[in-house]
Protein backbone atom coordinates (compact mmCIF):
# COMPACT_ATOMS: atom_id res chain seq x y z
CA UNK A 1 0.00 0.00 0.00
CA UNK A 2 1.14 3.84 -0.75
CA UNK A 3 2.43 5.42 2.07
CA UNK A 4 0.94 8.72 0.97
CA UNK A 5 -1.90 10.50 2.58
CA UNK A 6 -4.90 8.35 1.62
CA UNK A 7 -8.41 10.07 2.06
CA UNK A 8 -10.09 6.66 1.99
CA UNK A 9 -7.72 5.74 5.13
CA UNK A 10 -9.70 3.10 6.32
CA UNK A 11 -10.02 0.95 2.57
CA UNK A 12 -7.35 -2.31 4.48
CA UNK A 13 -8.00 -1.71 7.96
CA UNK A 14 -5.44 -4.61 8.61
CA UNK A 15 -4.38 -4.64 12.41
CA UNK A 16 -2.15 -7.40 13.85
CA UNK A 17 -3.77 -10.24 16.70
CA UNK A 18 -2.26 -9.50 19.99
CA UNK A 19 0.60 -11.57 20.73
CA UNK A 20 0.55 -14.71 22.60
CA UNK A 21 3.20 -16.99 24.15
CA UNK A 22 2.50 -20.38 22.62
CA UNK A 23 1.72 -18.87 18.96
CA UNK A 24 -0.70 -21.67 17.01
CA UNK A 25 0.27 -22.40 13.69
CA UNK A 26 -2.99 -20.26 11.65
CA UNK A 27 -1.66 -17.06 13.69
CA UNK A 28 1.84 -17.00 12.21
CA UNK A 29 0.21 -17.86 8.93
CA UNK A 30 -2.14 -14.80 9.57
CA UNK A 31 0.56 -12.71 10.15
CA UNK A 32 2.52 -13.67 7.25
CA UNK A 33 -1.13 -13.12 5.29
CA UNK A 34 -1.27 -9.41 6.61
CA UNK A 35 2.15 -8.67 5.71
CA UNK A 36 1.77 -9.68 2.25
CA UNK A 37 -1.46 -7.42 2.12
CA UNK A 38 0.01 -4.55 3.54
CA UNK A 39 2.82 -4.86 1.08
CA UNK A 40 0.56 -5.07 -1.52
CA UNK A 41 1.10 -8.93 -2.42
CA UNK A 42 -2.13 -9.94 -2.78
CA UNK A 43 -1.78 -13.21 -4.65
CA UNK A 44 0.63 -14.16 -1.26
CA UNK A 45 -1.49 -12.59 0.64
CA UNK A 46 -5.06 -14.52 -1.09
CA UNK A 47 -3.26 -18.30 -0.47
CA UNK A 48 -2.34 -17.09 3.09
CA UNK A 49 -5.74 -15.99 4.07
CA UNK A 50 -6.84 -19.39 2.48
CA UNK A 51 -4.54 -21.45 4.22
CA UNK A 52 -5.58 -20.23 7.81
CA UNK A 53 -9.08 -21.19 7.03
CA UNK A 54 -8.27 -24.18 6.45
CA UNK A 55 -6.05 -24.52 9.27
CA UNK A 56 -8.94 -23.24 11.59
CA UNK A 57 -12.48 -22.78 9.76
CA UNK A 58 -14.28 -19.57 9.88
CA UNK A 59 -11.19 -17.85 11.80
CA UNK A 60 -12.98 -14.41 11.79
CA UNK A 61 -9.64 -12.24 10.85
CA UNK A 62 -8.90 -14.60 8.17
CA UNK A 63 -12.44 -14.41 6.87
CA UNK A 64 -12.46 -10.26 7.52
CA UNK A 65 -9.25 -9.61 5.67
CA UNK A 66 -9.97 -12.11 2.41
CA UNK A 67 -13.61 -10.44 2.17
CA UNK A 68 -11.12 -6.71 2.11
CA UNK A 69 -8.90 -8.50 -0.41
CA UNK A 70 -11.52 -10.23 -2.72
CA UNK A 71 -13.16 -6.54 -3.01
CA UNK A 72 -9.36 -4.64 -3.58
CA UNK A 73 -9.33 -7.42 -6.70
CA UNK A 74 -12.55 -6.52 -7.91
CA UNK A 75 -14.53 -9.57 -6.70
CA UNK A 76 -16.65 -6.96 -3.93
CA UNK A 77 -19.62 -9.62 -3.64
CA UNK A 78 -17.23 -11.99 -2.44
CA UNK A 79 -16.30 -9.82 -0.06
CA UNK A 80 -19.13 -9.04 1.29
CA UNK A 81 -20.16 -12.87 1.77
CA UNK A 82 -16.52 -13.03 3.50
CA UNK A 83 -17.12 -10.05 5.89
CA UNK A 84 -20.78 -10.91 6.68
CA UNK A 85 -19.13 -14.09 8.11
CA UNK A 86 -16.91 -13.12 9.54
CA UNK A 87 -19.38 -10.69 11.51
CA UNK A 88 -21.25 -14.09 12.59
CA UNK A 89 -18.26 -15.31 14.78
CA UNK A 90 -17.39 -11.60 16.15
CA UNK A 91 -20.55 -9.36 15.65
CA UNK A 92 -18.87 -6.37 17.26
CA UNK A 93 -16.22 -6.05 15.51
CA UNK A 94 -16.33 -2.34 14.58
CA UNK A 95 -12.95 -2.62 11.72
CA UNK A 96 -15.57 -5.09 10.08
CA UNK A 97 -18.27 -3.45 10.44
CA UNK A 98 -16.57 -0.44 9.17
CA UNK A 99 -14.67 -2.02 6.21
CA UNK A 100 -17.97 -3.97 4.83
CA UNK A 101 -19.16 -0.10 4.81
CA UNK A 102 -16.12 0.90 2.79
CA UNK A 103 -17.19 -2.05 0.26
CA UNK A 104 -20.62 -0.90 -0.07
CA UNK A 105 -19.90 2.92 -0.20
CA UNK A 106 -17.13 2.01 -2.93
CA UNK A 107 -19.89 -0.21 -5.22
CA UNK A 108 -22.43 2.70 -4.57
CA UNK A 109 -24.73 1.54 -1.90
CA UNK A 110 -24.54 4.06 0.08
CA UNK A 111 -27.49 3.23 2.76
CA UNK A 112 -25.89 -0.10 3.22
CA UNK A 113 -22.60 1.61 3.68
CA UNK A 114 -24.45 3.92 6.58
CA UNK A 115 -25.65 1.19 8.20
CA UNK A 116 -22.07 -0.58 8.47
CA UNK A 117 -20.86 2.76 9.90
CA UNK A 118 -23.53 3.24 12.19
CA UNK A 119 -23.43 -0.24 13.54
CA UNK A 120 -19.02 0.15 13.95
CA UNK A 121 -19.75 3.35 15.97
CA UNK A 122 -22.33 1.30 18.31
CA UNK A 123 -19.63 -1.00 19.20
CA UNK A 124 -16.69 1.43 18.89
CA UNK A 125 -17.73 4.86 19.62
CA UNK A 126 -13.99 6.45 19.07
CA UNK A 127 -13.82 4.76 16.17
CA UNK A 128 -12.93 8.11 13.98
CA UNK A 129 -12.58 6.50 11.03
CA UNK A 130 -16.32 5.09 11.12
CA UNK A 131 -16.91 8.62 11.86
CA UNK A 132 -15.44 10.00 9.03
CA UNK A 133 -16.92 7.50 6.28
CA UNK A 134 -19.85 8.50 7.89
CA UNK A 135 -20.07 11.85 7.43
CA UNK A 136 -19.17 11.31 3.98
CA UNK A 137 -21.77 8.83 3.05
CA UNK A 138 -23.85 11.25 4.31
CA UNK A 139 -22.66 13.95 2.19
CA UNK A 140 -23.06 11.79 -0.63
CA UNK A 141 -26.60 11.06 -0.09
CA UNK A 142 -27.09 14.90 0.23
CA UNK A 143 -27.75 15.26 3.36
CA UNK A 144 -25.75 17.89 4.16
CA UNK A 145 -27.21 19.16 8.16
CA UNK A 146 -26.14 15.73 9.43
CA UNK A 147 -22.98 15.25 7.82
CA UNK A 148 -21.63 18.60 9.16
CA UNK A 149 -23.11 17.03 12.81
CA UNK A 150 -21.27 14.42 11.71
CA UNK A 151 -17.91 16.59 10.71
CA UNK A 152 -18.47 18.54 13.95
CA UNK A 153 -18.47 15.26 16.36
CA UNK A 154 -15.38 13.93 14.46
CA UNK A 155 -12.77 16.95 15.15
CA UNK A 156 -14.22 16.88 18.98
CA UNK A 157 -13.85 13.14 18.94
CA UNK A 158 -10.25 13.25 17.04
CA UNK A 159 -8.60 16.58 17.03
CA UNK A 160 -5.61 15.80 16.25
CA UNK A 161 -6.85 14.34 12.91
CA UNK A 162 -5.74 16.02 9.92
CA UNK A 163 -7.98 14.42 7.71
CA UNK A 164 -11.46 15.24 9.41
CA UNK A 165 -9.76 18.82 9.24
CA UNK A 166 -9.60 18.35 5.36
CA UNK A 167 -12.48 16.63 4.65
CA UNK A 168 -14.48 19.63 6.98
CA UNK A 169 -12.89 22.04 4.33
CA UNK A 170 -13.68 20.24 1.50
CA UNK A 171 -17.03 19.98 2.55
CA UNK A 172 -17.67 23.94 3.52
CA UNK A 173 -16.46 24.42 -0.08
CA UNK A 174 -18.13 22.33 -2.16
CA UNK A 175 -21.68 23.09 0.51
CA UNK A 176 -20.91 26.63 0.46
CA UNK A 177 -23.48 28.43 0.44
CA UNK A 178 -21.87 32.31 1.41
CA UNK A 179 -18.51 33.21 1.47
CA UNK A 180 -17.74 32.66 4.95
CA UNK A 181 -18.34 29.16 4.16
CA UNK A 182 -15.45 29.22 1.77
CA UNK A 183 -13.01 31.08 4.26
CA UNK A 184 -13.70 28.62 6.88
CA UNK A 185 -12.66 26.04 4.09
CA UNK A 186 -9.20 28.19 4.57
CA UNK A 187 -8.96 27.74 8.11
CA UNK A 188 -10.09 23.95 7.82
CA UNK A 189 -7.28 23.42 5.27
CA UNK A 190 -4.93 25.21 7.53
CA UNK A 191 -5.51 23.15 10.56
CA UNK A 192 -5.04 19.94 8.53
CA UNK A 193 -1.71 21.18 7.50
CA UNK A 194 -0.53 22.01 10.92
CA UNK A 195 -1.71 19.20 12.10
CA UNK A 196 0.42 16.61 9.95
CA UNK A 197 2.92 18.82 7.29
CA UNK A 198 3.41 16.11 5.03
CA UNK A 199 -0.51 16.44 4.06
CA UNK A 200 0.37 18.30 1.04
CA UNK A 201 -3.53 17.88 -0.53
CA UNK A 202 -4.48 20.07 2.13
CA UNK A 203 -2.29 22.97 0.57
CA UNK A 204 -3.60 22.51 -2.76
CA UNK A 205 -6.84 22.66 -1.27
CA UNK A 206 -5.99 25.62 0.82
CA UNK A 207 -4.85 27.20 -2.33
CA UNK A 208 -7.81 26.74 -4.14
CA UNK A 209 -10.01 28.16 -1.78
CA UNK A 210 -7.94 31.27 -1.34
CA UNK A 211 -8.13 31.46 -4.92
CA UNK A 212 -11.50 31.29 -4.91
CA UNK A 213 -12.13 34.13 -2.45
CA UNK A 214 -10.10 36.03 -5.14
CA UNK A 215 -7.07 36.40 -2.90
CA UNK A 216 -4.79 35.45 -5.77
CA UNK A 217 -1.38 36.89 -4.15
CA UNK A 218 -2.10 34.68 -1.08
CA UNK A 219 -2.60 31.61 -3.77
CA UNK A 220 0.47 32.02 -5.24
CA UNK A 221 2.43 32.34 -2.36
CA UNK A 222 1.23 28.90 -0.68
CA UNK A 223 2.50 27.13 -3.84
CA UNK A 224 6.05 29.57 -4.65
CA UNK A 225 6.73 28.00 -0.02
CA UNK A 226 6.11 24.80 -1.09
CA UNK A 227 8.27 25.07 -4.64
CA UNK A 228 10.87 26.63 -2.09
CA UNK A 229 10.71 23.78 0.65
CA UNK A 230 10.36 20.93 -2.35
CA UNK A 231 11.52 22.49 -5.65
CA UNK A 232 11.02 19.76 -7.91
CA UNK A 233 7.74 18.52 -7.12
CA UNK A 234 5.45 18.77 -10.05
CA UNK A 235 2.38 19.91 -8.23
CA UNK A 236 3.12 23.27 -7.14
CA UNK A 237 5.06 23.90 -10.54
CA UNK A 238 1.81 23.33 -12.15
CA UNK A 239 -0.83 24.77 -9.72
CA UNK A 240 1.72 27.64 -9.61
CA UNK A 241 1.14 28.30 -13.35
CA UNK A 242 -2.96 27.59 -12.96
CA UNK A 243 -2.92 30.12 -10.74
CA UNK A 244 -1.18 32.81 -12.98
CA UNK A 245 2.22 32.51 -11.48
CA UNK A 246 3.99 31.17 -14.35
CA UNK A 247 4.09 30.82 -17.99
CA UNK A 248 1.48 27.88 -18.30
CA UNK A 249 2.51 24.67 -20.35
CA UNK A 250 0.93 23.34 -23.31
CA UNK A 251 -0.72 20.09 -21.34
CA UNK A 252 0.17 19.51 -18.09
CA UNK A 253 3.13 17.43 -17.33
CA UNK A 254 3.60 13.37 -17.18
CA UNK A 255 5.02 13.91 -13.57
CA UNK A 256 2.07 16.02 -12.59
CA UNK A 257 -0.89 14.13 -13.86
CA UNK A 258 1.09 11.04 -12.60
CA UNK A 259 1.62 12.74 -8.79
CA UNK A 260 -1.85 14.08 -8.90
CA UNK A 261 -3.60 11.18 -10.02
CA UNK A 262 -1.81 8.28 -8.51
CA UNK A 263 -2.16 9.87 -4.79
CA UNK A 264 -6.03 10.27 -6.08
CA UNK A 265 -6.54 6.64 -6.96
CA UNK A 266 -7.90 5.85 -3.72
CA UNK A 267 -10.18 8.73 -3.34
CA UNK A 268 -11.15 9.16 -7.08
CA UNK A 269 -14.87 7.27 -7.04
CA UNK A 270 -15.29 8.49 -3.29
CA UNK A 271 -15.22 12.13 -4.77
CA UNK A 272 -17.42 10.84 -7.59
CA UNK A 273 -19.92 9.50 -5.05
CA UNK A 274 -20.17 12.87 -3.99
CA UNK A 275 -20.42 15.20 -6.83
CA UNK A 276 -23.62 12.80 -7.94
CA UNK A 277 -23.51 15.31 -11.23
CA UNK A 278 -20.27 13.63 -12.86
CA UNK A 279 -21.56 12.19 -15.79
CA UNK A 280 -19.12 12.66 -18.91
CA UNK A 281 -18.81 9.08 -19.49
CA UNK A 282 -22.78 8.06 -19.33
CA UNK A 283 -22.96 11.29 -21.96
CA UNK A 284 -20.04 10.36 -24.11
CA UNK A 285 -21.66 6.31 -24.42
CA UNK A 286 -24.83 8.14 -25.06
CA UNK A 287 -23.32 10.67 -27.53
CA UNK A 288 -21.20 7.49 -29.41
CA UNK A 289 -24.48 5.39 -29.22
CA UNK A 290 -26.07 8.00 -31.74
CA UNK A 291 -23.48 7.14 -34.29
CA UNK A 292 -22.25 3.71 -33.98
CA UNK A 293 -24.55 0.32 -34.69
CA UNK A 294 -26.08 -1.19 -32.10
CA UNK A 295 -24.27 -2.57 -29.58
CA UNK A 296 -22.98 -6.48 -31.24
CA UNK A 297 -19.01 -6.80 -29.46
CA UNK A 298 -17.85 -6.12 -33.05
CA UNK A 299 -15.57 -2.85 -32.47
CA UNK A 300 -11.96 -2.08 -31.27
CA UNK A 301 -12.85 0.39 -28.70
CA UNK A 302 -10.05 2.51 -26.91
CA UNK A 303 -10.90 4.04 -23.55
CA UNK A 304 -8.14 6.87 -23.89
CA UNK A 305 -7.50 8.17 -19.73
CA UNK A 306 -9.28 5.25 -18.46
CA UNK A 307 -8.99 6.54 -14.96
CA UNK A 308 -10.64 3.95 -12.74
CA UNK A 309 -12.00 2.40 -15.47
CA UNK A 310 -15.98 4.33 -14.99
CA UNK A 311 -16.44 4.06 -18.57
CA UNK A 312 -15.84 -0.20 -18.82
CA UNK A 313 -19.11 -0.80 -18.15
CA UNK A 314 -20.63 1.53 -20.74
CA UNK A 315 -18.28 0.45 -23.64
CA UNK A 316 -18.37 -3.68 -23.09
CA UNK A 317 -21.22 -4.17 -25.21
CA UNK A 318 -19.21 -2.37 -28.34
CA UNK A 319 -16.17 -3.84 -27.86
CA UNK A 320 -15.23 -6.86 -29.45
CA UNK A 321 -11.49 -5.53 -28.03
CA UNK A 322 -11.83 -2.64 -25.10
CA UNK A 323 -8.45 -1.53 -24.03
CA UNK A 324 -7.59 1.11 -21.52
CA UNK A 325 -4.81 3.51 -21.36
CA UNK A 326 -3.52 6.30 -18.63
CA UNK A 327 -0.68 7.76 -17.30
CA UNK A 328 -1.03 7.06 -13.68
CA UNK A 329 -0.52 3.80 -12.14
CA UNK A 330 -2.54 4.27 -9.21
CA UNK A 331 -5.34 4.55 -11.74
CA UNK A 332 -4.91 1.80 -13.62
CA UNK A 333 -4.70 -0.34 -10.93
CA UNK A 334 -8.01 0.50 -9.63
CA UNK A 335 -9.22 0.23 -13.31
CA UNK A 336 -7.56 -3.26 -13.38
CA UNK A 337 -9.51 -4.46 -9.80
CA UNK A 338 -12.91 -2.69 -11.30
CA UNK A 339 -12.16 -5.26 -14.38
CA UNK A 340 -13.94 -4.90 -17.93
CA UNK A 341 -10.42 -4.44 -20.29
CA UNK A 342 -9.10 -6.71 -22.11
CA UNK A 343 -6.14 -4.51 -21.75
CA UNK A 344 -4.70 -2.03 -19.67
CA UNK A 345 -1.56 0.12 -20.12
CA UNK A 346 0.01 2.95 -18.41
CA UNK A 347 1.19 5.23 -20.88
CA UNK A 348 1.26 8.85 -22.00
CA UNK A 349 -1.73 9.29 -24.12
CA UNK A 350 -0.09 11.13 -27.34
CA UNK A 351 2.89 9.00 -27.55
CA UNK A 352 0.65 6.33 -27.08
CA UNK A 353 -1.77 7.07 -29.83
CA UNK A 354 1.00 7.76 -32.24
CA UNK A 355 2.27 4.01 -32.08
CA UNK A 356 -1.55 2.91 -33.25
CA UNK A 357 -1.75 3.01 -36.91
CA UNK A 358 -5.27 2.51 -37.62
CA UNK A 359 -6.11 0.18 -34.39
CA UNK A 360 -8.73 1.51 -33.46
CA UNK A 361 -12.88 1.91 -34.58
CA UNK A 362 -13.38 4.21 -31.38
CA UNK A 363 -11.31 6.35 -29.02
CA UNK A 364 -13.41 8.24 -26.41
CA UNK A 365 -11.65 10.47 -23.57
CA UNK A 366 -13.70 11.29 -20.66
CA UNK A 367 -12.60 14.17 -18.67
CA UNK A 368 -8.73 13.52 -19.60
CA UNK A 369 -8.34 16.03 -22.27
CA UNK A 370 -8.86 18.67 -19.88
CA UNK A 371 -5.33 18.04 -19.11
CA UNK A 372 -4.34 18.95 -22.21
CA UNK A 373 -4.01 22.49 -23.44
CA UNK A 374 -3.09 22.83 -27.22
CA UNK A 375 -5.30 19.81 -28.74
CA UNK A 376 -3.79 19.65 -31.92
CA UNK A 377 -1.37 17.39 -31.46
CA UNK A 378 -2.98 14.79 -29.18
CA UNK A 379 -6.05 14.99 -31.98
CA UNK A 380 -3.62 14.12 -34.68
CA UNK A 381 -2.39 10.99 -32.90
CA UNK A 382 -5.93 9.97 -32.42
CA UNK A 383 -6.89 10.73 -35.86
CA UNK A 384 -3.71 8.55 -36.87
CA UNK A 385 -4.77 5.72 -34.19
CA UNK A 386 -8.64 5.69 -35.77
CA UNK A 387 -9.54 3.31 -38.61
CA UNK A 388 -10.92 5.41 -41.61
CA UNK A 389 -14.53 5.76 -40.86
CA UNK A 390 -14.17 5.45 -36.89
CA UNK A 391 -14.93 8.22 -33.94
CA UNK A 392 -13.01 10.03 -31.62
CA UNK A 393 -15.76 11.34 -28.71
CA UNK A 394 -14.14 13.46 -25.51
CA UNK A 395 -15.43 15.91 -23.24
CA UNK A 396 -13.84 19.28 -22.63
CA UNK A 397 -14.83 22.54 -20.30
CA UNK A 398 -16.16 25.03 -22.18
CA UNK A 399 -13.49 28.41 -22.49
CA UNK A 400 -16.43 31.44 -23.40
CA UNK A 401 -15.50 33.00 -26.40
CA UNK A 402 -15.28 33.64 -30.12
CA UNK A 403 -11.49 33.38 -30.32
CA UNK A 404 -8.80 30.19 -30.60
CA UNK A 405 -8.20 29.92 -27.06
CA UNK A 406 -7.28 27.35 -24.39
CA UNK A 407 -6.60 28.61 -20.84
CA UNK A 408 -5.36 26.64 -17.50
CA UNK A 409 -7.54 27.60 -14.86
CA UNK A 410 -7.24 27.65 -10.79
CA UNK A 411 -8.19 24.22 -10.77
CA UNK A 412 -5.25 22.93 -12.76
CA UNK A 413 -7.03 22.56 -15.59
CA UNK A 414 -7.16 23.81 -19.14
CA UNK A 415 -10.89 24.94 -20.47
CA UNK A 416 -11.09 24.89 -24.53
CA UNK A 417 -13.27 27.46 -26.70
CA UNK A 418 -15.40 26.21 -29.62
CA UNK A 419 -13.46 27.84 -32.17
CA UNK A 420 -9.75 25.74 -31.03
CA UNK A 421 -12.15 22.80 -30.83
CA UNK A 422 -13.11 23.14 -33.81
CA UNK A 423 -9.88 24.26 -35.22
CA UNK A 424 -7.96 21.45 -34.01
CA UNK A 425 -10.14 18.47 -34.98
CA UNK A 426 -10.40 19.96 -38.73
CA UNK A 427 -6.36 20.01 -38.73
CA UNK A 428 -6.23 16.73 -37.65
CA UNK A 429 -8.05 15.95 -40.67
CA UNK A 430 -11.50 14.77 -38.96
CA UNK A 431 -14.83 15.59 -40.80
CA UNK A 432 -18.34 15.10 -39.16
CA UNK A 433 -17.81 16.90 -36.20
CA UNK A 434 -20.49 17.68 -33.91
CA UNK A 435 -19.90 20.19 -30.53
CA UNK A 436 -22.97 20.16 -28.33
CA UNK A 437 -23.10 22.17 -24.71
CA UNK A 438 -23.70 20.12 -21.10
CA UNK A 439 -22.60 20.13 -17.70
CA UNK A 440 -20.45 16.65 -16.47
CA UNK A 441 -20.07 17.44 -12.87
CA UNK A 442 -19.88 20.15 -10.36
CA UNK A 443 -17.47 22.49 -8.74
CA UNK A 444 -17.98 23.83 -5.61
CA UNK A 445 -21.61 23.13 -5.93
CA UNK A 446 -21.94 24.68 -9.34
CA UNK A 447 -22.26 23.12 -12.43
CA UNK A 448 -19.42 22.99 -14.96
CA UNK A 449 -19.88 24.38 -18.53
CA UNK A 450 -18.64 21.99 -20.69
CA UNK A 451 -18.45 20.44 -24.43
CA UNK A 452 -19.60 16.72 -25.51
CA UNK A 453 -17.53 16.11 -28.63
CA UNK A 454 -17.86 13.32 -31.45
CA UNK A 455 -16.08 13.18 -34.65
CA UNK A 456 -15.44 11.07 -37.63
CA UNK A 457 -12.46 10.04 -39.51
CA UNK A 458 -13.62 9.96 -42.52
CA UNK A 459 -13.62 6.48 -44.62
CA UNK A 460 -12.04 8.28 -48.08
CA UNK A 461 -8.77 6.57 -48.87
CA UNK A 462 -6.42 8.49 -46.71
CA UNK A 463 -9.46 8.42 -44.33
CA UNK A 464 -9.39 12.33 -44.19
C1 LIG B 1 -10.43 13.06 -14.34
S1 LIG B 1 -9.69 11.53 -14.75
C2 LIG B 1 -10.93 10.78 -15.77
C3 LIG B 1 -10.82 9.29 -15.77
C4 LIG B 1 -11.91 8.54 -16.53
N1 LIG B 1 -11.86 8.81 -17.93
C5 LIG B 1 -13.28 8.85 -15.96
O1 LIG B 1 -14.09 9.47 -16.64
O2 LIG B 1 -13.56 8.47 -14.82
C6 LIG B 1 -8.44 12.02 -15.90
C7 LIG B 1 -7.48 10.91 -16.24
O3 LIG B 1 -6.65 11.33 -17.32
C8 LIG B 1 -5.37 10.81 -17.13
N2 LIG B 1 -4.43 11.63 -17.93
C9 LIG B 1 -4.26 12.97 -17.91
N3 LIG B 1 -3.31 13.33 -18.78
C10 LIG B 1 -2.88 12.20 -19.39
C11 LIG B 1 -1.91 11.92 -20.40
N4 LIG B 1 -1.18 12.91 -20.96
N5 LIG B 1 -1.75 10.64 -20.78
C12 LIG B 1 -2.48 9.63 -20.23
N6 LIG B 1 -3.40 9.83 -19.26
C13 LIG B 1 -3.61 11.11 -18.84
C14 LIG B 1 -5.16 10.92 -15.63
O4 LIG B 1 -4.13 10.08 -15.16
C15 LIG B 1 -6.54 10.54 -15.11
O5 LIG B 1 -6.66 9.19 -14.81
Amino acid sequence: MSKRVKRNAASVLVRAPAATVAVPAWRTVLQQAMQAHQADDLDTAERLYREVLDLRVAQPDALHYLGVLCHQRGRSDEGVELIRTALQGTPKHPDAHNNLGNIHKECGRLREAECCYRKALEYGPQHHNALSNLAVVLEAQQRPQEAFEAYEKLLKLAPGFAQGYYLLGLFLRNNAQNIEHIEQSVNCFREAYARQPRFVQALEALSVSLYTLGRKEEAKQVYRDWLERDPDNPVPRHMLAACGGAEAPVRADDDYVRDTFDSFADSFDEQLLKNLDYRAPEVLAAALAAVLPAPAASLDVLDAGCGTGLCAPLLRPYARQLAGVDLSGGMVRKARQRGGYDALEVAELTAYLQQQCRAWDVVLSADTLVYFGELGVVLAAAHGALRPGGWVAFSLEMEEGEEDRATLTASGRYRHSHCHVVHALEQAGFDDIRITEDSLRKEFGVPVRSWVVLARRGDGPQGA
